[in-house]
């Protein structure tokens, strides 16, 4: 079969890195673009990238020269994975040049003709960039987003109560892992021994990502869903995983078997990335846990435990996803397989 030919933008940092690693060998795609910042272009990957996950740099991309973040790239479409504010010129540039762009970054993803997307729960979103395409101009290049990666851990588990049962509010805190950060990110004098109440700019969106992901799309727009969520958001001393503790309300009575079966019910995909389980839910009273079940699914799985009746909401639960794949490049990786299922590439 042959191969898209793909471009990665920031692909010298933390999710760059993941998109390289889960792109050896890949059926579908192979990487002839890499681009990133005036630090890194016009060296080779090998010495423009510090590699930091486990295992080598694969050999086939050490010797790409690193370009400028602008188009054109040889290449049939892009992953972005660049800050938020270099992001919307980069991406609207590429994408008015004619590229798909598949994105990580926040800089699109609440703009009411972008999808946000979770291949598994929302892909008739994709109905929108027809749309975008005759609004911006855009010719043959489109944007499409996933969402911020502490949204990922816990709108699948609410996608599978919102479909059943209707979600009223929802209370969320979060977890964090230091790689959320990027590289270097938090400081180690900062983070270690120590939990930090903070994370600049995350709380508005763990707060309203998941009412358009779980959107309904009619009449080319998406009308969002009506709960409320209420977030904080704490970066603990963790490598890779968020963890969210969820309590739900929701808009019709319900048995907590039920509410689990839901859950555990809600179908993956048959693409190249998809996890057996899109959610499991675990009986194990310590579980999940970062170090323990970040990886479940190649790190595609979303991993749910601790599911209870609540005091005060319906039901509470925490889970778990792993941030640099799930919660970034392996949902970009999964966004891409689906837009060539569905005919956009
Ligand atoms: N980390 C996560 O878990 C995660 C999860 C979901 C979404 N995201 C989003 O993904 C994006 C990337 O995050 P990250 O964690 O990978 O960050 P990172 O480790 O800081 O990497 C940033 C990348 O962007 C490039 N870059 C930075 N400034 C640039 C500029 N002015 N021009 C061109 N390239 C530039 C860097 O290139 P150089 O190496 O050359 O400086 C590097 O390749 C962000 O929007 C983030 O919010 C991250």
């Amino acid at each position: 079969m042959k191969k898209h030919r793909v471009g990665i933008l920031g692909a010298t940092g933390t999710v760059g890195q993941r998109f390289v690693q889960l792109l050896e060998n890949h059926p579908q795609f192979e990487i002839t673009a890499l681009a990133a910042s005036d630090r890194s272009i016009e060296k080779p990957y090998s010495q423009a990238c510090t590699w930091k996950l486990a295992g080598a740099m694969p050999e086939y991309v050490k010797d790409i020269i690193v370009q400028p973040i602008e188009p054109p790239l040889d290449c049939d479409f892009v992953f972005s994975s660049l800050p938020s504010g270099v992001a919307r010129e980069t991406e609207e540039a590429f994408a008015r040049a004619g590229f798909p762009v598949i994105s990580n970054s926040s800089a699109f993803r609440m703009e009411e003709d972008v999808p946000l997307l979770i291949a598994e729960i929302n892909h008739e979103h994709l109905g929108l960039i027809e749309n975008q395409k005759q609004r911006r101009g855009f010719g043959k290049g489109f944007i499409v987003t996933n969402p911020n990666c502490a949204v990922v851990s816990f709108a699948p588990p609410l996608a599978a109560l919102e479909r059943k049962f209707g979600v009223k509010s929802v209370f969320i805190t979060t977890m964090q892992a230091i790689s959320g950060a990027g590289y270097p990110g938090v400081s180690s004098f900062d983070i270690t021994d120590n939990v930090l109440p903070y994370i600049a700019g995350e709380e508005p969106k763990v707060e309203t990502e998941a009412q358009k992901i779980l959107g309904k799309f009619a009449d080319g727009a998406i009308e969002k869903a009506d709960f409320t969520v209420s977030a904080q958001c704490f970066r603990v001393n963790v490598i890779d995983g968020h963890l969210a503790s969820v309590r739900v309300k929701l808009k019709q009575t319900t048995t907590m078997e039920d509410v689990r079966r839901e859950m555990e019910n809600f179908p993956s995909l048959k693409l190249h990335s998809s996890p057996a389980s899109f959610i499991t839910v675990c009986d194990e009273p310590s579980r999940p846990q970062p170090r323990l079940d970040r990886d479940n699914g190649d790190g595609m799985t979303i991993t749910v435990g601790r599911l209870f009746p609540d005091n005060i909401f319906d039901y509470r639960f925490v889970a778990l996803s792993h941030n640099t794949v799930r919660g970034a490049a392996g949902s970009a990786v999964l966004n891409a397989e689906l837009l060539i299922d569905k005919g956009f590439v």
